[in-house]
């Protein structure tokens, strides 16, 4: 597959235990959200060399290549004029949204979050005993403005969203991010966001960091990730981007948790950021093929209507006409398609009566699991409304 090494499906199996725990030999695994495919040669290459070279002791400050590259990249392609200062290396982006909440939420302080998101960022403020209050974005998977505009209480302290997001593969526009910017500079608030599928944006349209508009640079935090484009998901590297005394109080709840993430993942990361626009300009691509094939297949199922997302790897079709429960439709894939998908619920309000489909993958598995996805529904559709 031109730039990018792929693995047939039994190598995938082998090599993504997570993603196939559990799961029988013939079922097609597009349920955890991780890549299928290798990830750059330049990361491995970067990280053995670091390794040879003896690159792997403590970086308190963080790695200064990694650093200097987010820098870079974060001037150049997210139009956010950072200094290095306010860039901190995280494990993952996952203990990124940690850290956020945690410098910045008092307990009794309320968070909007945008749902339907991926689950952490709806979930992590109640350990710091802050209250969310979700507001659904439009059926379409744009931000429902008025309605965030009506959430905020004297007690709100921050917006969160995910963009593009997990699982609606929505990219928010300049026009709406600007609308939510507007409510953030006139309640004083933050706004937390989860950019870690910034390189996934389909048919042309370009991703946008609210971080970059007027006036939002100090009152946003933003997390940027490599374990799904780039395919490296147990490397677990990331980094989080605030203001320099953010950044400092995040930097010491670290230390007393993790340190740092490692040395080599760090040059593992810089080298991502620095050689591998090739690699996600190929991915973004190909991915936009497989989206299309997947939602082409699901929109012969009678009675489904199936958007193709706009970003991110996951398509989300309302299933609700075919089963009462998204958790039944699971269930109901898993035995009489063999495909393992992800029920909407688990992804907060917005959610229910949908099913997140991962199209990371070959365009061969995905098709292969489109077709047994289609048959299954279409006999369930013939079987239930079909017969009244
Ligand atoms: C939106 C979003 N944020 C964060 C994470 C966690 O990412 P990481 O593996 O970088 O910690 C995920 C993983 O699925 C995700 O989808």
């Amino acid at each position: 597959m031109g730039p990018i090494e792929i693995l047939s499906l039994e190598e995938i199996r082998k090599s993504r235990p997570s993603k196939y725990f559990g799961l029988e030999g013939d079922v097609i695994s597009l349920g955890l959200a991780e890549s299928d495919f290798e990830m750059p040669k330049e990361v491995k290459e970067a990280m053995i060399n670091a390794i040879i070279n003896g690159r792997y002791h403590y970086e308190m400050n963080g790695n200064a290549e990694f650093i200097e590259a987010a820098r870079d990249k974060l001037h150049r392609v997210n139009n956010v004029p950072v200094e290095d200062e306010e860039v901190l290396p995280t494990v993952g982006v996952m203990n990124a949204i940690w850290l956020t909440y945690k410098v910045l939420l008092k307990p009794g302080e309320h968070v909007i979050v945008v749902t339907p998101t991926y689950p952490a960022l709806i979930g992590r403020p109640k350990s710091f005993q802050a209250e969310v209050t979700e507001v659904k974005t439009r059926r379409d998977g744009h931000l429902d403005i008025e309605r965030i505009q009506e959430a905020v209480t004297s007690k709100t302290k921050m917006i969160t969203i995910c963009n593009p997001n997990n699982p609606s593969g929505t990219v928010y526009t300049r026009d709406e991010l600007e609308r939510l910017a507007e409510i953030a500079v006139k309640h004083d608030l933050y706004v937390f966001s989860d950019e870690l599928y910034e390189n996934l944006t389909y048919d042309g349209r370009k991703h946008v960091s609210i971080a970059s508009l007027p006036d939002m640079y100090e009152r946003t935090v933003t997390a940027f990730g490599f374990t799904k484009t780039y395919g490296m998901s147990g490397l677990r590297i990331g980094y989080v981007v605030a203001e320099k005394k953010i950044i400092r109080l995040m930097r010491d709840e670290n230390t007393g948790i993790v340190i740092h993430p490692g040395t080599v993942e760090q040059i593992g990361a810089a080298a991502a950021l620095r050689k591998c626009d090739y690699y996600i300009n190929f991915l973004r691509n190909y991915l936009e093929g497989v989206r299309n094939r997947l939602i082409a297949e699901l929109n012969e199922i009678p009675g489904i209507v199936a958007q193709p997302p706009e970003g991110s790897f996951f398509a989300f079709p309302d299933l609700s006409l075919l089963f009462e429960k998204d958790e039944d439709a699971v269930k109901h894939l898993l035995k009489e398609a063999k495909v393992m998908v992800y029920g909407g619920s688990g992804f907060g309000d917005g959610g229910q009566g949908r099913v997140r489909i991962n199209f990371c993958s070959p365009l061969e598995i995905v098709e292969k699991a489109a077709v047994r996805i289609r048959n299954a529904l279409a006999k369930r559709y013939a079987e239930t409304i079909g017969k009244k």
